[in-house]
């Protein structure tokens, strides 16, 4: 979590205002029930009228109404209002009518009913009087006090309705006057309908803003993390690597930064969106005391799920990753080996190995996908029991006048809207552990301690050549038992060329690495021009020393850009790399020359060819030292011997030190040292020919290769 938030601080400009668009967001999704309650209530049960107050009346309605009033009141709302005599032409509420009878109609000044309670607090009793008065066939006869009382017993205990009665009447009342109520009622419903809609269209621009903004940031973070995995691995020396395999570093790099990246996206979209959602909607739905109990129960049961499954799924996440690393690896080894398996007919036996973790596999994303489908039916169950419940309940509720219709349908969608919030805050629930094991993953990557390091202050080394000297160089792996080199101690001056022979696994390979640092001794000290090569700058030693491994590497590209690997080369030099390395007929018989393609892996050229090619990376630029570990094992003798002499030649010109590991006696026979090892031991130097009477194991490897005359 700690490294979302450490990628995500450059953006919190971003995340706060996808904040503020997801609170516009919520808003504008929660106003619309209210209208649509408003529509259905005020605009289809009550015509259109929204106001207790009539803008109209007949004169004879409101000497009526007024009669239920006492002396103070009738001349407030009588001043509220004026005459118009009949046959008079007006507009009101965009209606031309000529009045048929005497009216009354409300000032102007009084129109705006937020600023008038009084005329409404005054009117509302009596216009339910004169409602009920008139349904009911009373004749007041001037004696309002008993119509009255007789009238007081009826409204007993519907205070609640008086609004709605108000309004039926102010509906009758405008039809006496001339007004079209169908009129009114369609323009409130259509100007209602356009608020919403305006809401609404707001609603899906701030959606898609705050999506596009998310998608953006989750998309330049994991682009960043990518890259910062990528430049870490690259630093990362063999004993790193040794840590993460191959394909979980890819596996890391790829499947798990994607899963990041969707975990910011829904942080950025739901993980915000959901709590706000969900505590407004609350609100809103407290505005319904009677039913929002209702609420709670669909709440517990989604709550209870979700610990019930959380319970049972979160575990077996890391076990899915897992899993992933050890699928993704036995593919690449089957993958690099296909040719190896199918010439010995094991592929019986990668099937075996394959199927045992794809069923391990299948069997726990099996169990994951059954237990996070589990939440969605349920979902729905809650979901339609909800809307059933609400629809039951508020029924009765609406009977005894305690909630509109239009009220129902709008606590409904509060209602959904908050299970809704509560379903994804659950799913998330599932979601963020699953993503937070990518998360650690990637963690771990990134906060692999370097071992082989620049020290503080770097020594520099000397323009010049020097010599390179082991002293009492001893050296294990990480994490092996046994040391691997005991005790090696030898010097390489410049313009020498030291040779190196034994068998396999007696340590060649791995006192070349230890020259670069691509590991650092364990014991004694290597130093170049006399300074520890720990003590300087890796990438200062790095330029000193010509490399060609054990292992020839290509890369895709072509044949110019694996020589020049990156750096800047004259022509001139290249010419002469490709020339002492025997490289000329590999490009003179492709027709691109040297830009012919190397495939992934240079799959496409000879391992003898691909040998030479990396031997003139090596030697494509000026260098102190040169390093050939047995890089021309794949050569025939007679080129073998043409590079040698090549070599040589150059050797003579520029004094640098060359080192060359070999199996063959040929190569190495005219060194000017040569070095036998043996498990690890040194266990002769000299030349040829003295090694030749004084040292036991280079005999052997000699009588096995050379001819008695050629000993001789
Ligand atoms: N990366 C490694 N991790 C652990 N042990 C290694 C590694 N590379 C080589 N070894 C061991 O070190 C010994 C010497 O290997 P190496 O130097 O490659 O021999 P050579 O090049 O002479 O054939 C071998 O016994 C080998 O098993
Ligand atoms: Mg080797």
């Amino acid at each position: 979590m700690k490294l979302i938030l450490k990628y995500l601080k450059p953006y919190v400009l971003i995340v706060l205002a996808i904040v503020a668009l997801t609170f516009v967001q919520v808003q504008t999704e929660l106003t619309l029930p209210d209208y649509m309650s408003k529509i259905v209530t005020d605009g289809i049960q009550y015509g259109g009228i929204t106001d207790e107050v009539p803008l109209a009346v007949t004169a004879k309605d409101l000497e009526l109404i007024t009669s239920f009033m006492n002396e103070e009141d009738r001349n407030m709302i009588l001043s509220a209002y004026y005459p118009v005599e009949k046959g008079t032409a007006k507009t009101i509420d965009e209606q031309e009518i000529v009045f048929k009878e005497d009216v009354y109609l409300l000032r102007e000044d009084y129109l705006f009913p937020a600023d008038v309670p009084d005329v409404k607090q005054t009117m509302l009793r009596p216009l339910v009087y004169a409602y009920l008065a008139k349904q009911n066939g009373l004749d007041t006869n001037g004696d309002t006090v008993a119509v009255m009382k007789e009238l007081d017993a009826q409204m007993e205990g519907l205070e609640d309705n008086f609004t709605s009665m108000a309004k039926l009447y102010i509906s009758d009342l405008y039809t006496s006057v001339g007004l079209s109520t169908q009129k009114i009622q369609s323009s409130y419903i259509l100007s209602s309908g356009m608020v919403m809609l305006g809401i609404a269209a707001i609603g899906v621009v701030v959606q898609l803003l705050s999506t596009y903004l998310s998608a953006k940031t989750s998309a330049k973070v994991a682009a960043r993390m990518r890259r910062d995995v990528f430049e870490k691995v690259e630093s990362f020396s063999s004993s790193e690597f040794s840590r993460f395999s191959t394909s979980s570093l890819i596996t890391r790099s790829g499947n798990d930064i994607t899963k990041v990246q969707q975990l910011i996206q829904l942080m950025l979209r739901m993980m915000l969106m959901s709590p706000i959602m969900g505590i407004t909607a609350i609100i809103k739905v407290t505005r319904y005391p009677g039913i929002s109990w209702l609420l709670v129960v669909a709440v517990g049961v989604i709550i209870c799920t979700a610990i019930i499954l959380v319970i049972f799924a979160v575990p077996k996440f890391e076990v899915i990753q897992k899993l992933t690393d050890r699928i993704n690896s036995i593919m690449r080894e089957f993958l690099d080996g296909i040719l190896v398996i199918r010439a010995f007919n094991a592929q019986k036996r990668e099937e075996e190995k394959f199927e045992d973790i794809n069923r391990s596999f299948r069997k726990t994303d099996r169990f994951v996908s059954i237990v996070m489908n589990i939440i969605g039916p349920v979902m729905t169950l809650v979901m339609n029991g909800l809307t059933i419940a609400i629809t039951w309940f508020s029924a009765r509720l609406i009977d005894i006048d305690a909630m509109t219709i239009g009220e129902m349908m709008a606590f409904s969608q509060y209602a959904i809207h908050v299970v809704m919030s509560f379903m994804f805050v659950t799913v998330m629930f599932f979601m963020v552990p699953r993503s937070l094991v990518s998360v650690r993953r990637i963690s771990e990557v990134l906060d692999t301690e370097n071992t082989i390091l620049d020290p503080e202050d770097v020594a520099v080394l000397p323009d010049e050549n020097g010599t390179l000297k082991f002293e009492h160089v001893g050296f294990r792996y990480p994490g092996a038992e046994e040391s691997v080199l005991e005790d090696i101690s030898f010097t390489a001056e410049p313009g020498e060329t030291v040779a190196f022979i034994g068998s396999t696994g007696s340590g060649k390979s791995t006192i070349m690495k230890l020259i670069p640092r691509l590991f650092d001794v364990t014991e004694g000290k290597i130093t170049y021009c006399g300074l520890d090569v720990r003590d300087v700058a890796q990438s200062q030693l790095h330029e000193k020393i010509g490399f060609a491994s054990q292992k020839a590497v290509l890369f895709s590209g072509d044949i110019l850009s694996n020589i020049e690997f990156g750096r800047e080369i004259p022509e001139e030099q290249i010419r002469q790399a490709v020339e002492i390395s025997q490289s000329e007929n590999i490009i003179s018989e492709k027709e691109e020359g040297l830009h012919a393609l190397i495939t992934q892996g240079g799959t496409n050229v000879s391992g003898g060819q691909k040998q030479r090619l990396s031997i003139a990376r090596a030697l494509a630029q000026d260098k102190n030292v040169y390093i050939f570990d047995d890089c021309f094992s794949a050569l025939d003798y007679e080129t073998d011997k043409k590079l040698r002499a090549a070599l040589n030649e150059l050797i003579q010109k520029t004094k640098s030190t060359v080192l060359i590991v070999a199996q063959r006696i040929a190569t190495i026979r005219n060194a000017d040292k040569i070095i036998v090892l043996d498990n690890g031991k040194i266990v002769g130097e000299g030349k040829h020919k003295d090694l030749l009477k004084s040292c036991k194991v280079y005999q052997q490897i000699a009588y096995s290769q050379l001819s008695k005359e050629e000993l001789a």
